[in-house]
């Protein structure tokens, strides 16, 4: 298993958070140019980053039980190969899973014509354990239903970090929720107990 360590996070940026939240907006259309680790790195940071020294991240999660896993479609990365790899935020360092042009299968898995989902730089699947927060949180009603729900409330934290980071960067993205989960599964060759939730499209601008 082959394992690339991410530059170092940045700590600060130049733009402000609240011309970040000005400035935020989906971006369908990228140009044609790689994006650079550095910015990869950072915008997965944002996502699901360990902050410090506890095992806290840049996101929430309800009682900590942190059910989402994060894989990188890599289509035009500079220095990565295109493929799948998998965010490992216990080092800040990417697992190579396998290679290949996926985004184009991808594609395919999107309801609906949704050509930004072949055309971006780098996807990144949100991919829940749904089944064991339904366990976690059985005690909580609506039975079988609120393990879920907060699976879907965290995809929606992460996913603002990611696109209030991209903004800062000059990365576009779009996050695409409308997808076939069985096809998303097969060509990511998902474990079962995972669920695609959310696939976050991202380019240079
Ligand atoms: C839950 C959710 C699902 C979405 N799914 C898709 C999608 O499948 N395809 C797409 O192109 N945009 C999708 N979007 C992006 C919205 O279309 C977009 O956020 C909306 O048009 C508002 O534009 P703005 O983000 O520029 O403010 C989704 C947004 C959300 C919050």
């Amino acid at each position: 298993m082959m394992k690339i360590k991410l530059p170092q996070q940045e700590t600060e940026n130049s733009i402000s958070l609240e011309s970040a939240f000005r400035k935020r907006e989906t971006k369908r259309e990228y140009l044609d140019t790689p994006i650079s680790l550095t910015k990869l790195s950072q915008i997965l940071f944002a996502a699901q980053g360990r902050r410090g020294n506890d095992n806290k991240l840049t996101a929430p999660s309800a009682q900590g039980q942190y059910p989402i896993s994060t894989y990188i479609v890599v289509n035009k990365v500079s220095g990565l190969t295109p493929g799948l790899y998998q965010f490992d935020n216990s080092d800040h360092s990417l697992v190579e899973m396998k290679t290949g042009l996926i985004s184009e299968q991808l594609e395919e898995a999107a309801l609906g014509e949704q050509a930004w989902v072949g055309n971006a730089a780098a996807i990144v699947v949100l991919a829940g354990n749904i089944q064991s927060m339904n366990q976690h949180f059985s005690e909580q009603p609506p039975l079988n239903k609120r393990g879920e729900r907060y699976n879907y409330i965290e995809v929606g934290a992460i996913v603002q970090n990611m696109q209030l980071q991209g903004t800062a960067l000059d990365i576009g993205m779009v996050l695409v929720g409308g997808f076939n989960n069985d096809k998303v599964k097969t060509i990511l060759s998902l474990p079962t107990e995972l669920e695609p939730s959310a696939l976050v499209c991202m380019g240079n601008i």
